[in-house]
């Protein structure tokens, strides 16, 4: 049986001091759940965040990671840099950054291979946008970004992928797909590393849904055959809604 990961994306958002009363807010709220809670950070909020989670079961990732270990590369973090300080998990390939901040599905590889190598986790998402949806494209792009993503990849590695489905049109926007046809994109994702890498890692690897996840719609899209929890932006910013999405199976 595969665990559920449900994660919350912060995104750009939550000064320190926000941060600590969200994670103190929430900590007795999810302690008894079975599921897998994460939180990602911005990188300001990381040390805080990580103090104010010790004891907890709550674990803390970033949003993103430079490939390179070190250097000179101003502005950017490296996967080292973020285990040092005690950090899990790390976002990789999200659409923002591949719209705003030209991240390639190159760059996404290259930074899972980083993660790894500095054992880190990494959530990797892969989604179509409106229009290739509406061109009939969808599990065209996803099992391709897929397939680009965890290119070279030992078949460990791969099982310990997690993978965001996150369609681009239902981020922040209200929309979420069905529970069936997230569901169904999900088992396109599944099959194709199946297809590479063998059933028996492709039954292992923890497929998330994100876009607009809220309380209301979680239990739905979570209790479906592939759905292994979801990566949740808006609706991760109160302890108490969060929570609420954390518990679903409550
Ligand atoms: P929303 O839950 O706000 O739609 O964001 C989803 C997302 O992008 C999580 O990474």
């Amino acid at each position: 049986m595969r665990r559920k990961v449900i994660a919350g994306n912060w995104k750009m958002n939550m000064l320190p001091n926000e941060a600590i009363s969200m994670i103190t807010e929430l900590a007795p709220l999810v302690k008894d759940t079975e599921n897998e809670v994460v939180l990602c950070v911005p990188y300001t909020d990381l040390f805080y965040a990580l103090l104010t989670a010790q004891e907890t079961n709550i674990k803390i990732g970033a949003q993103n990671m430079h490939f390179e270990e070190k250097g000179a590369y101003t502005g950017e973090v490296s996967g080292a840099m973020l285990k040092s300080i005690g950090v899990e998990y790390v976002i990789i390939g999200h659409s923002e950054r591949r719209q705003y901040f030209a991240e390639t599905d190159e760059t996404v590889n290259k930074k899972i291979k980083a993660a790894f190598a500095n054992g880190l986790k990494p959530i990797v998402c892969v989604g179509e946008s409106l229009e290739e949806k509406e061109a009939g494209k969808t599990a065209e792009i996803i099992t391709n970004q897929t397939k680009l993503a965890l290119e070279g990849l030992t078949n460990e590695q791969v099982r310990n992928t997690i993978i965001a489905y996150e369609p681009i049109w239902a981020i922040g926007t209200g929309k979420t797909a069905t529970s069936e046809d997230a569901n169904n994109s999900i088992i396109c994702i599944r099959n194709k590393i199946a297809e590479i890498y063998g059933n028996d890692v492709a039954q292992d690897v923890i497929i998330q849904y994100g876009g607009s996840v809220k309380s209301t719609n979680a239990k739905e899209l979570f209790t479906t055959s592939d759905i292994d929890g979801g990566l949740i932006g808006g609706a991760s910013l109160k302890a108490d809604e969060f929570s609420k999405i954390v518990n679903y199976d409550k």
